[in-house]
């Protein structure tokens, strides 16, 4: 507990994922209260705070952020209001969980992380699926030894018709910082380097295309599209991702693409010793003993209770103890950095050096 009481959270968002927030630190009412939202949608605002009994609605992001009774912000809008929110609650004393992107682009996320080295405040970027079941199995392997040095990994996520709200912020450059490699591409590369150890990247190869949304096909059911509104980002990207110890990452994903796939995230590391598969609520861990392969299957047992329940149990111990997250924003400018490589030397057509000058 903050001085031995419990977390007061203010919501910025009330949209798709500032709901789920509220309903998860809903959960947790032995360890936090939710004491405030807002949403430039202010209907939206006060339809939440009366489902959910928050007592105050703010008008604006600014008013919540700078009330005293809160000590933790959750920011769940638009990319393009990441930095300018999470920089201002940090800056108020606030600590923050801040949905991904961490930011727009990487100069966004330079500004989190500068504000964040001089606050002893908690920033921590909501990636839920470092928290899935599979995942945390996979980990724990990873952890005892089993896979060895992993040497290579394959991380995606293609969806065959998934574009979510066409012309809406979803898909303005401006708003977004990009279509699939920045909104669920973001997840995977998370999961990847966290399972890989966090090797520090250098060198990023890629290409998008966007072949689907320019002429409005390949709409999914993800938010209302705006048939007036604009297309400017890619639907698919593809990327080849080195790191300074030598092992690479491909990652490869798309909201539309005329391909057989089944619709699934998923995470294969290859190790010296070992293998493992992340396939959402499915995975395995492969091996070679007498001279035969052996494969064992790891699910999510019927009874789990969730990954975002964890995440946000996470948030709030992290500032009851005074620990790191694991999603650090330095895992978060890592990211930042590498998707902006990967735009980068799509339009260039060459392969980028990962600048790692802060002070830039
Ligand atoms: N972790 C996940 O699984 C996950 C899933 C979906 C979205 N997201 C992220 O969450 C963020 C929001 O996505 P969403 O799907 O909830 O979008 P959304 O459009 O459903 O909701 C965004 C909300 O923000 C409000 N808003 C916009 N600008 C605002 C501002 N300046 N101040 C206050 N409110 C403002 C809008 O009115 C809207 O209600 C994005 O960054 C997205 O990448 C994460």
């Amino acid at each position: 507990m903050v001085n031995g009481n419990k977390v007061k959270i203010g919501v910025i968002g009330a949209g798709n994922i500032g709901g789920v927030h509220i309903e998860q630190f809903s959960k947790l009412s032995d360890q936090c209260e939710i004491i405030a939202v807002t949403d430039a949608n202010q209907l939206l605002a006060k339809e939440k705070a009366a489902q959910y009994s928050i007592p105050n609605v703010t008008s604006t992001p600014e008013q919540l952020i700078q009330r005293d009774d809160i000590d933790a912000v959750i920011i769940g809008v638009p990319n393009q209001f990441h930095a300018p929110l999470a920089i201002a609650a940090i800056e108020a004393g606030k600590h923050v969980l801040l949905e991904k992107p961490m930011g727009i682009s990487g100069e966004a996320a330079r500004g989190i992380v500068k504000a964040s080295e001089s606050s002893d405040r908690v920033v921590m970027v909501a990636h839920q699926m470092r928290w899935e079941s599979v995942s945390m199995q996979i980990k724990e392997q990873i952890d005892r030894g089993e896979l060895g040095k992993i040497y290579t990994a394959k991380a995606g996520w293609f969806r065959r018709k998934g574009i979510p709200g066409w012309g809406t912020w979803f898909t303005r450059m401006d708003q977004s910082g990009g279509g699939p490699l920045i909104d669920i591409g973001v997840h995977m590369l998370d999961l990847a380097l966290y399972l890989m150890g966090n090797p520090k990247p250098v060198s990023v190869f890629g290409a998008t295309y966007a072949e689907f949304g320019p002429n409005k096909k390949g709409i999914g059911t993800w938010g209302k599209p705006d048939w007036n509104g604009i297309y400017d980002v890619e639907d698919l990207a593809t990327a080849l991702i080195k790191m300074e110890d030598g092992s690479s990452l491909s990652l490869e994903v798309s909201w539309a693409i005329h391909m057989d796939t089944d619709n699934t995230p998923f995470v294969h590391l290859m190790g010296t010793e070992g293998g493992a598969s992340y396939k959402g609520a499915t995975g395995k861990l492969l091996t070679e003993k007498f001279d035969r392969p052996i494969d064992t299957v790891i699910s999510k047992p019927e009874n789990d209770e969730g990954e975002r329940i964890r995440l946000s149990r996470h948030f709030l111990t992290c500032i009851q103890e005074d620990k790191q997250p694991i999603t650090s924003v330095l895992s978060g400018y890592t990211n930042n950095l590498i998707l902006d490589a990967i735009y980068e030397s799509s339009r260039t057509g060459h392969e980028v050096i990962l600048n790692w000058d802060m002070s830039k």
